[in-house]
Order: C-alpha cells, then structure tokens, then sequence
C-alpha cells in the first residue's frame, strides 16, 4: 500500500494510504492529519498494522517523535489503531478526546493517561494553530465521536463524515455530498438518529473553508453548504425510516 503526504491547508498535511483491498473493486483512502505548530497534533493514526507506513510518509514533514497531541474521530482500528505505538516513540504525546471516549475506552487502552476535552474546549498549538473540539455523539457513528475545527484555517476534521469510496486526489473542491449519499446507501455506516441532522447543521455553525475527510479527498469550498447538503440527506433518510 502506497502512502503519501500532501499539504492540504496552510501547516496541515494529509497522510493518505489507498487500500485497493477495502470495498473492491473501488477500494478506499485511509488518512490522518497532521498539524504543525509548537506542539504538533495527529488526527487519526490509522491502523496498527499501518503504523510503520504512517510514520515514514510523516516524517518526510515531521518526526513522530515530536508530536504533542494524537487525537481521532471515534475509537475504531483505522482511527486509533496505532495510538499507543506513536505514544511509545513520542514521549511528549498525550491522546486528546472527548470525555465520554476517555471514561468508556480511553482511559484504559491508551498507554498513557489521555486529556479529556470537553464539548467546546480548545487546544491552542501555538504558531497561530488552534483546534476546537466538538461532540458529535453518534454522527456518523460510535458514542463517543467527535470532530476537530482547526480555526486559523477554518479545517474541519471530520472523521467519517462524508466517507466516500474510490483513489481520490489529495484536494478537490468537486461535490462530496453525492458519493457520500453513495457510500452510506452501500455500507449504512451512519449511526442515524433524530438529532443526527442537528448535529452536522452545528458543524456548518463553524462555515468551515476545508473538509479533511478520513475517507475520500479533502475539500476546498463552502464547507457550511455541503454539511447543510449532509445534514438534509440524515433528515430524508431519518424520515424515509420512520
Ligand atoms: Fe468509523
Ligand atoms: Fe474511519
């Protein structure tokens, strides 16, 4: 598997593994982020098995060994699989989550104490970076799921949100609405609920200039449309179930 590392917005780079072998025949893009400042973060880390390939396409931008913060969307292999591996090589790395992710898994898999964030807080990275975190429980899955708002950049990293399929560029600023309607007719993969709807339309609150996705290409655009275009698509379905 080819990884490779691509600057998506200014000091945020994209760690982005294509996996040919996830939903042949249009396989899938495994990627984590990295943001750089005086204490450098790491949202998702990807799979265990995928640690050593993580490292080698970050380090051609950072060591892992100077990483501060590892935070990820929800406690699934591809999101955290290789957490206690870049918390054995970075001695100065702490796991950042929500708190419902620390009391129910967090603060007993990871190999160090985590810091539990609460719904709002702010991590300032310095050199202008800063990273809000939200709770999104349940959008698009796990109960402990949350997203990061990287606010001098307007950068969402949104985990599984808008996952869609397929070898996708590094950056587009092409529709991410359609082939993530695609994806969750094919997979089902959104916890959906009656607030799932209210939660991405908070997301758009934040009028995000970048989507980082975990699955698919980042988005360069009008993030506030597309999450209102995600929020409709929960709506409908949430109705169409009911
Ligand atoms: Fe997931
Ligand atoms: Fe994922």
């Amino acid at each position: 598997m080819d990884t490779r590392i691509d600057e998506i917005a200014d000091g945020i780079y994209r760690v982005s593994s294509f996996d040919p072998n996830v939903a042949p025949p249009a396989g899938m893009t495994f990627n984590q982020f990295l943001v750089l400042g005086d204490e450098p973060l790491l949202f998702h880390t990807g799979r265990r098995r995928m640690f050593p390939a993580v490292q080698a396409a970050m380090a051609r931008v950072l060591p892992a060994e100077r990483l501060r913060w590892i935070s990820f969307g929800h406690y699934e292999a591809d999101e955290c699989g290789g957490m206690n591996d870049f918390l054995a090589v970075a001695p100065a790395a702490q796991v950042a989550h929500g708190q419902t992710a620390c009391r129910v898994s967090l603060d007993d898999m990871a190999d160090r104490a985590p810091r539990g964030l609460a719904d709002g807080e702010v991590i300032e990275l310095g050199r202008g970076k800063r990273v809000r975190y939200l709770d999104t429980p349940h959008v698009p899955h796990g109960w402990e799921a949350g997203v990061l708002f990287e606010e001098s950049t307007g950068t969402l990293l949104c985990g599984d949100l808008f996952t869609q399929l397929g070898a996708v560029p590094a950056l587009t600023s092409a529709d991410v609405v359609g082939p993530a309607m695609a994806a969750e007719d094919a997979f089902r993969f959104s916890s959906l609920h009656p607030g799932s709807g209210a939660a991405v339309r908070r997301l758009a609150g934040l009028a995000p200039r970048t989507l980082a996705l975990m699955h698919g290409p980042s988005f360069a655009g009008d993030g506030a449309s597309a999450l209102r275009a995600l929020a409709d698509d929960y709506d409908r379905r949430i109705r169409a179930a009911a």
